[in-house]
């Protein structure tokens, strides 16, 4: 995600820029910029890759303004280029712009801009707000009230900062929907979008609130709403250690990913639910859409957690599409002789972009003429690219190596798609709409699941020491009980199997004892009672039981060890909710055994060997 930075002193402000951009590389990002006012005059810098490359860039430069902005940028709208990177300019390089967030209505309002005669040499939506500012500038208002005016005609999320030749002695930010805070020093103020950037010059913090905007300067700094109301803003004692935030004050990414899940699911489907129609709009399928409705089959390939997505996305095509689906592992299709064609949809679905087996399908698949789909966290990964279209899933970066909120984001996208192919099949309006609803309410329900994780840590002290778990789960359950039996196994290293819960008779049930945890994937849905059979069998043997089950349920309570009570939606949506309590389960057992989280031994974050 991206990363904001700020100085304005009496010190040469680059060295505090690049140590503060270097803070927040742990977010990841693809390239980074800054911008200077130096002898009256906007400069900028800019760089594809590390922030290491961008200093090498600067570096031999006698750069001594106090004044600057720098920005580190994880793509979203256009590639990872340096015409893409932060700072943005305007036509007389007078206002640099730094931006975290998306602009929604950003098509729209660039239009309007280029017939008014502004120039766009990006294709970010970051740009249309240094000429929507300009635009304001050149009637004659201040730069700070020509932010605010602009922001006024924003609809997205934003943290800002904006600096202007005109005005060299302060620098305006704005917040909403992406944090933005103030550093307070002695003769000396900073700004960052994140406290990490800041710690190591200064304590004293100011949060800026959704829809406020603050002028900062050297030695003072003023803020109102956007809509002009005076503000009195409190200013903080921050008293974390720069480790710990790093990781935004949590001791793992791990643990950090799986809190932002509420975040990066709305981030996910921001924008792209259309509530009036029903269905939803993916900008990158636009012209697409047809050929993937009128495919004879759809398959998805992709390896591990994004293989578990692409089962969930199985049952929710085939349900509400008719079109049939399959799935299947990435390195099995690209070494069998699958037959596929024109009238094929494949979907690849990969975090990283980068895995090699994925990859290597995809080549396959193009080659073989079949319409070829990316659904892909990283933009401008190699997945992406290769892609003749895809979705992203904007879940922001992940660092664990054990993948969480990408899941959810995957997720999230196979409903949408789902959602816009069955539109244009069978689903009613009213469905499409109930179904917008409830992905809509997604995020407050997995806010509900995460204050439970005091009640699961301790149901992870208890069972931390078992050799074996059996996850079990039916419908659209089953992929998360392979999700949740996969989480464990990497991070933990018990061994771990997920099985449809009808399957254990056919097996596993062997294996049942007193030794043997089983987590049930349980909630309040069609094969409710053919679970409560299933349960009644291990309990039978002796096995213990977890059940992750639906608020109201108070029948498996009595029957099991433990529950873990989540709220109820609709089938096609429950993997969403139900996989949260095994992320944290997984988590909290493997820092129990004292293992490395993030790093688990043997893995890496993007697997692009074979
Ligand atoms: O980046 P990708 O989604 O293509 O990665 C696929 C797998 O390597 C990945 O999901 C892996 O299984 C994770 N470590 C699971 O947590």
């Amino acid at each position: 995600m991206c990363g904001i930075v700020g100085y304005i002193g009496e010190k040469k402000c680059v060295p505090i820029l690049i140590e503060g951009l270097k803070r927040l590389e742990y977010r990841g990002y693809d390239s980074a910029g800054i911008g200077t006012i130096e002898d009256g005059e906007c400069k900028v810098y800019k760089k594809t890759g590390k922030v290491s490359q961008l200093e090498d860039k600067i570096n031999g430069r006698e750069i001594k303004t106090p004044l600057g902005i720098g920005h580190t940028r994880w793509a979203t709208h256009g590639a990872p280029t340096e015409t893409n990177a932060h700072p943005h300019f305007n036509g007389k390089n007078s206002i640099l712009v730094i931006h975290n967030g998306i602009i929604e209505n950003y098509a729209t309002l660039r239009k309007a801009l280029i017939s008014s005669g502004f120039n766009f040499i990006s294709e970010t939506d970051t740009e249309v707000l240094v000429h929507l500012i300009d635009s304001f500038k050149k009637k004659g208002f201040s730069l700070f009230e020509s932010v605010r005016y602009a922001l006024n005609e924003v609809e997205g999320t934003y943290g800002i900062a904006v600096i202007s030749s005109d005005e060299p002695d302060k620098i305006i930010v704005a917040k909403k929907g992406s944090p933005l805070v103030i550093g307070i020093g002695d003769e000396e103020n900073f700004i960052a979008s994140d406290v990490s950037a800041l710690i190591s010059y200064t304590s004293q913090i100011v949060y800026l609130e959704d829809g406020e905007i603050a002028e900062v300067k050297k030695d003072s700094f003023c803020a109102k709403t956007i809509s002009a109301v005076d503000i009195e803003k409190e200013i903080h004692e921050v008293t974390m250690s720069l480790d710990e935030i790093s990781k935004g004050g949590y001791p793992h990414f791990m643990l950090k990913e799986i809190m932002e899940q509420p975040e990066s699911i709305r981030n996910s489907m921001r924008g792209r639910l259309l509530h009036k129609e029903g269905t939803a709009k993916l900008g990158g399928l636009v012209g697409f859409e047809d050929r993937i409705a009128d495919s004879k089959r759809i398959i998805i390939t992709a390896c591990g957690t994004s293989w578990h997505a692409g089962l969930v996305g199985e049952y929710m095509i085939e349900q509400f599409t008719g079109i049939p689906c399959e799935v299947e592992y990435a390195s099995e299709f690209r070494y069998r002789n699958p037959i596929i064609g024109k009238d094929d949809t494949i979907l690849f679905i990969s975090q990283s972009g980068e895995t090699a087996d994925t990859l290597a399908a995809l080549k396959e698949a193009k080659r073989r003429g079949a319409l070829c789909l990316g659904v892909v966290n990283v933009v401008g990964s190699s997945i992406a690219r290769e892609s003749e279209a895809g979705v992203y899933i904007h879940a922001g970066p992940e660092i664990g190596v054990a993948s969480t909120k990408a899941f959810t984001s995957q997720l999230i996208v196979f409903a949408l798609i789902t959602l816009l192919i069955a539109r244009k099949k069978q689903l009613s309006h009213v469905d499409g709409k109930t179904i917008i609803k409830e992905i809509e309410s997604l995020p407050e329900k997995i806010e509900k699941i995460l204050k439970l994780n005091d009640h699961i840590e301790k149901i992870a002290e208890e069972f931390k020491d078992s050799l074996n778990f059996l996850y079990l789960g039916r419908g659209y359950n089953f992929p998360v009980a392979l999700e949740g039996a996969l989480k464990l196994k990497e991070i933990s290293y018990i061994h771990a199997e997920g099985y449809p819960a009808a399957e254990m008779k056919h097996g596993p049930i062997a294996l049942i004892d007193k030794n043997m945890p089983c987590v049930f994937l349980a909630p309040s849905d069609s094969v409710y009672e053919k679970i409560i059979s299933n349960i009644e069998e291990v309990k039978a043997r002796k096995g213990r039981i977890i059940a992750i089950t639906s608020e109201n349920d108070d029948k498996i309570d009595k029957m099991v060890d433990y529950t873990i009570k989540i709220p109820d939606t609709i089938r096609m949506l429950m993997p969403v909710l139900s996989v949260i309590p095994l992320q944290l389960l997984a988590y909290h057992i493997a820092v129990k055994k004292g293992l490395n989280v993030d790093q688990p031994r043997n893995l890496a974050k993007s697997v692009t060997v074979e």
